[in-house]
């Protein structure tokens, strides 16, 4: 990485332009470059403040590099500084000739800086050589989160430390622990033991069996139950294990859904009275808020963070509408729906929680129905909850579907193993800004960060786990540690490459950098040209090129650097490592086509939830990606997709093409048929073709079709597309015109 600076910064330091070897992740505030090298030997020794010691027997089992009291040679030195001078999450870390000094004025801080000097020892070529400079370092979101699911599977503690480890490694501070699901419920409570002795079980080991086939849960013991749990000991050992790390435990016990699991073994908590009937705690029975608070007693006994997560997230109201408790509560305290009922539940929590000196949190439902006074709220169906949480004065802590959901593919589905579906892939992760643009500098402040979801229902092992969670935590741990304008997807690249050997060492499946290379367009309507650049996750790799639609080759164009077409081309592009061909070509028609820009007329309206890029959408120009959350796939309910282009003037047409896509496990289908009308004044349209769909509605997996017209050289001015939908959505990217 090329690092340059300027100005005289003391200390012996010189001010030049070097080659550095830092590759620290997330990327430092402000990294100096000097000259030489420190070299530790057999004698190097670590001295450190008292304050720090803790910090020091870390690096020092670390690195195996020894503690002294006294002088030695070749120190490295944890010293402190006072509060005054230094923040207490910052830190600067020297390296002259001498010897290493980190100092801190808290035990943040040092732990910070230590983490950057274990990096840089891990990632020169000479551990033992490390390089002259003066790093200045502090956060810049304070809220920098992992999620991890132990419901849906249970991870046995060693993982759990591993897990946090890997989290301190990259200066992660919170580990959210989503304890408790309908999957499994994962924590002991001493005075509910049916919880662990019954709910933490169950009858199929992989969850989307279990979900499949009855969603049954077994007593422990029985030798077909899958499951397990924590001890309230080995729950504040973990909690002791992260705090020495700098990691706060935030617990989530779920309520007043995903709960049905609590259901099973104490029926009496629910609407009904019975097992398996529904997900939700009777919010009118007032037993229910008895059993929340002695499992409450017990988890703040066990956890001191300052959050508590209830979850509040997909609660069905639907027993709650025929239960006669809940309908009574809804009258006797003058509520308007279910929404405030649930509402109700989590204010009567929060006052609960306050009263213990702890704050609530949970997921953007707690919105529904009037947020309770204190809460904080987190964000995942998109930022739009961040938003009013932050504009009602409320502090938010950013985890949108698009950006944080780990359980997302990382890579075209058709080459990974099964997860959930969306595409996140580590470019995207990078991209993310967790302030959203419609916040001021005021309301700004209430994002204190953002946080990775792992939802483990397709990750029944930690192997799982950790081909999910990496690298892309590492691009999350530099959106919210470094500052926004240090942002470089290149540069992250470069560095990144030093971080796989780290992986590698610690034994860590992290998903390897894909091959698929990604074809981006920007285009610009002034001059009706398409810019093509080509990324990809493999570091500087040799690419080559076609624009005839021909399968690259060894000798094709190589790649240097973004280009422009003008009109169309049939761009198929490769990766090649001397003159072999890696992975699969990508392609993609660039089309600066008829259609671009020109006014779009809904006759049906799209979806409030996906509007994309609203009227720009279908004629923008831009194909949607593997997600239809990416903003360029717009979605459609009831009648479907019917549309008039209007382009201008008359035009001679040769040819419409249209896409859709097809995912039916979040319910999106391709349309029945595709249907073409021109005119020539806007009022009166003529059918030009139709075309049938051939892909069953029975084939689940990620499917794509353009539907695609041959408009024979036809006349005509306005152009409508009308798609019914199926069932559930549609999803349509662009409308393709020549
Ligand atoms: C969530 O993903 N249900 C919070």
């Amino acid at each position: 990485m090329l690092m340059k600076y300027i100005g005289a910064i003391g200390l012996g330091l010189m001010s030049i332009t070097a080659e550095a070897q830092v590759s620290i992740i997330p990327q430092p505030q402000e990294v100096k470059m000097g000259q030489g090298v420190f070299r530790m030997n057999d004698h190097t020794v670590i001295m450190s403040a008292r304050e720090f010691r803790d910090v020091a027997v870390l690096f020092s089992g670390q690195t195996g590099i020894r503690m002294m009291k006294d002088k030695a040679v070749g120190m490295i030195r944890f010293t402190k500084l006072n509060k005054a001078s230094l923040d207490t999450n910052a830190y600067i870390l020297r390296v002259r000739p001498s010897g290493v000094e980190l100092q801190a004025s808290g035990v943040q801080g040092a732990l910070y800086g230590m983490q950057s000097l274990l990096q840089l020892i891990r990632t020169q070529p000479d551990p033992k050589v490390l390089p002259v400079l003066e790093i200045r370092d502090s956060p810049r979101f304070a809220y920098r989160g992992m999620h991890l699911d132990v419901s849906r599977h249970f991870f046995p503690v060693p993982f759990i430390h591993k897990f946090i480890d890997l989290m301190a490694l990259y200066k992660m501070n919170t580990f959210h622990w989503h304890l408790t699901d309908g999957a499994g419920w994962r924590l002991e409570i001493k005075k509910y033991p049916k919880l662990t002795q019954q709910a933490a079980w169950r009858t199929h080991a992989y969850c989307m069996d279990w979900w499949a086939n009855g969603r049954k849960y077994l007593e422990a013991g029985n030798p077909n139950a899958y499951g397990g749990y924590y001890t309230q000991e080995e729950a504040k050992e973990i909690v002791q294990y992260a705090a020495r790390r700098g990691i706060t435990v935030i617990p989530e016990i779920e309520m007043p859904g995903h709960s049905e699991e609590v259901l099973a073994a104490y029926p009496h908590l629910s609407c009904s009275g019975l097992p398996y009937q529904s997900s939700e705690f009777c919010l009118g029975n007032d037993s229910t808020f008895t059993f929340l608070e002695d499992v409450l007693n017990e988890v703040i006994a066990i956890f001191p963070s300052k959050y508590i997560h209830i979850g509040g997230d997909e609660a069905s109201r639907k027993a709650w509408k025929s239960c006669p408790k809940c309908q009574q509560r809804i009258r006797n305290e003058h509520l308007k729906n279910e929404d405030e009922l649930q509402s109700y539940g989590i204010r009567r929590m929060e006052k609960y929680l306050t009263g213990k000196k702890r704050k609530l949190l949970g997921w953007d439902e707690i919105l529904e129905g009037g947020l309770a006074p204190e809460a904080t709220v987190m964000s995942w169906r998109g930022e739009k909850g961040g938003i009013t949480a932050a504009t009602e004065g409320h502090d938010v802590i950013m985890t949108p579907g698009g950006y944080c959901y780990f359980d997302a593919y990382q890579a075209d589905p058709a080459t990974e193993p099964p997860a959930i579906g969306g595409f996140l892939p580590l470019s995207k992760v990078y991209a993310y800004e967790p302030v959203p643009a419609e916040l001021d500098t005021a309301k700004a402040r209430h994002i204190l960060g953002a946080q990775a979801n792992i939802w483990t229902e397709y990750m029944p092992a930690t192997y799982q786990v950790e081909y999910m969670a990496f690298p892309r935590m590492l691009a999350l741990s530099e959106v919210l540690w470094s500052r926004k304008e240090q942002r470089n997807w290149d540069d992250f690249k470069t560095r990144l490459q030093k971080h796989y050997g780290i992986l590698q060492r610690l034994n860590v499946n992290y998903y390897r950098p894909s091959y698929q290379l990604q074809i981006k367009t920007q285009i610009d309507q002034q001059r009706k040209t398409t810019r093509i650049t080509f990324d990809s996750e493999q570091y500087q790799p040799q690419i080559r090129y076609t624009l005839d639609g021909s399968r690259p080759t060894a000798a094709s164009a190589l790649y240097t650097g973004p280009f422009e077409i003008t009109g169309s081309a049939k761009v198929q592009a490769a990766i090649f490592k001397d003159t072999a061909l890696q992975g699969r070509p990508a392609g993609l028609p660039v089309d600066y086509h008829k259609a671009i820009g020109k006014k779009v007329t809904y006759n049906e309206p799209w979806s409030s939830s996906y509007p994309a890029q609203k009227e720009a959408t279908l004629v923008n120009g831009y194909r949607g990606s593997l997600t239809y959350g990416d903003g360029q796939w717009q979605g459609f309910l009831g009648k479907g997709l019917d549309v008039t282009i209007d382009l201008e003037q008359e035009e001679t047409l040769t040819s419409l093409s249209i896409g859709f896509m097809q995912l039916t496990g979040p319910g999106v289908y391709m349309p029945p048929y595709v249907e073409v009308l021109l005119s020539a004044d806007g009022q009166h349209f003529a059918p030009a073709q139709k075309v049938e769909n051939d892909i069953p509605a029975s084939h689940s997996r990620l499917a794509f079709k353009d539907f695609i017209f041959d408009l024979k050289g036809q006349k005509a001015r306005y152009v409508r597309v009308k798609a019914p939908t199926q069932k559930g959505f549609l999803f349509t990217d662009e409308i393709i015109v020549y």
